[in-house]
């Protein structure tokens, strides 16, 4: 047997739509098969493909939930179905029904898979599934047409014997595996860049946390998000495979990443250590420290009882946690500190205290503009000692700092 290379597909995330045909029961094997090269699947299952197998078991085998209902309130809690969308490298349609196909090429959205698939825009793969004379049927064609005139890949179907006895022809779900070469090839096929930090993978956090009051309050802080964009965005250019996890900021996508979108201090620290193992994180988000003990599940009323007393408690530190990773540390794990005075004693205090391997220090004064602002002026603190760099645009300070990891990694390799 030949060995299965688990870094094949290590840190892309798919998204497994499961369609309602016999096939759904492949869809469990090409789950597994996709986990062990390393991927992370999330998956989406119609109604259809509940009659065939259990969303129970398809969340287990992926390790999580599988998601079916458009207007199920746990899912939107989770994750909502426009982050499903859009959090993930490669969608795969599998089995590919002849309705789904139908709903895709009409662009249908009247359940969570349809709507999933009409709000991404990330690229898509298909292995069609069907009676042969419903793949031959001149819909079907048509369909297909379309689909592939859209983009979309396509993969199977093969021939054979179908479940129904006596039933032969074109319309057999492509084998677990030719699925998972299919879904290489769609990603490889996308335009991978050759820089400094090619074959890296690096996780970048970026914007603040919104931690909620209530339903309609939340604490938060100045932060823009712009710096952990910049890097973000250099190290993709740089050839890096780039996971960024950004809260609420007004900022679009840098090409080339992958952004997850979270609100609290909780759920960013999930999504980084899902994220892991990575060679270099570096963690720029301005974390709410505090979050509100007991949010309110109704909206707080002005009243009898007088002022709200908020009791908060400590956010858990994510750069830290990462830091003092027993198992999935990256090779380089890198800071910011947000200081108003004393910055650099500060900041080095921060790097000893946090154990993270360098620091990026700087003054947030109100007086320098540096929050929300374009321009950065940094200290770069490392166990060696400290460097001032030049006021300039907060781009630049970022190509910057991509190019010392990158000459730290290559230098710590020799
Ligand atoms: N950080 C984090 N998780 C937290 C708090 C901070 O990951 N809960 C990270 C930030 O992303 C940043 C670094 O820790 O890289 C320092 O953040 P900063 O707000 O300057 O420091 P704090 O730990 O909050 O310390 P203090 O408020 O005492 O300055």
């Amino acid at each position: 047997m030949t060995e299965i290379d688990q870094n094949r597909l290590h840190g892309r995330n798919i998204l497994l739509i499961i369609g309602g045909g016999i096939a759904a029961y492949k869809s469990l094997d090409l789950i597994r098969r996709l986990r062990e090269r390393g991927a992370t699947v999330r998956v989406v299952m119609t109604r259809a493909a509940q009659e065939f197998i259990t969303p129970l078991s398809a969340g287990a085998v992926a390790g999580g939930h599988a998601y079916v209902d458009l207007f199920d309130s746990r899912t939107e809690f989770d994750i909502g179905h426009i982050r499903l969308a859009r959090d993930t490298d490669l969608v795969v349609v599998a089995p590919a029904t002849a309705d789904l196909m139908a709903k895709m090429a009409g662009g249908h959205a009247d359940d969570l898979a349809s709507t999933v698939l009409l709000a991404t825009d990330k690229p898509t793969l298909i292995a069609p599934a069907m009676n042969p004379r419903m793949w031959s049927n001149a819909a079907t064609r048509r369909n297909l047409a379309q689909l592939i005139a859209d983009g979309v890949a396509i993969v199977g179907p093969n021939a054979g014997e179908m479940a129904e006895l006596g039933e032969a022809g074109a319309g057999r779900m492509a084998e677990p595996l030719e699925i998972v070469a299919a879904v290489e090839a769609r990603l490889a096929a996308r335009h991978e860049t050759i820089g400094p930090l090619s074959g890296r993978r690096v996780l970048v956090t970026a914007g603040p946390t919104h931690e909620p009051i209530d339903p309609v309050r939340y604490i938060a802080n100045r932060s823009s998000g712009k710096q952990g964009f910049a890097i973000a965005r250099a190290a993709a250019a740089a050839g890096a495979g780039v996971t960024l996890v950004a809260g609420p900021v007004a900022l679009a996508d840098p090409s080339g990443v992958t952004v997850i979108r979270v609100e609290g201090a909780r759920e960013m620290l999930a999504e980084v250590e899902r994220a892991l193992p990575v060679d270099v994180a570096v963690f720029a988000a301005a974390v709410a420290d505090w979050r509100v003990a007991e949010p309110g599940a109704q909206k707080l009323k002005k009243g009898a009882s007088g002022t709200p007393k908020l009791a908060l408690v400590e956010n858990p530190d994510i750069l830290a946690t990462v830091a003092q990773h027993k198992s999935k540390r990256p090779r380089l794990v890198i800071g910011f500190a947000a200081e108003t005075e004393h910055v650099i004693e500060n900041a080095r205090a921060k790097l000893d205290r946090k154990g993270c391997d360098w620091i990026v220090a700087n003054d947030v004064s109100p007086a320098t503009g540096i929050m929300g602002g374009e321009r950065n002026s940094v200290h770069l603190i490392t166990p060696d000692g400290v460097e001032s760099w030049p006021n300039d645009a907060k781009q630049n300070v970022a190509d910057m700092l991509v190019a010392r990891i990158a000459a730290t990694l290559a230098a710590t390799e020799k």
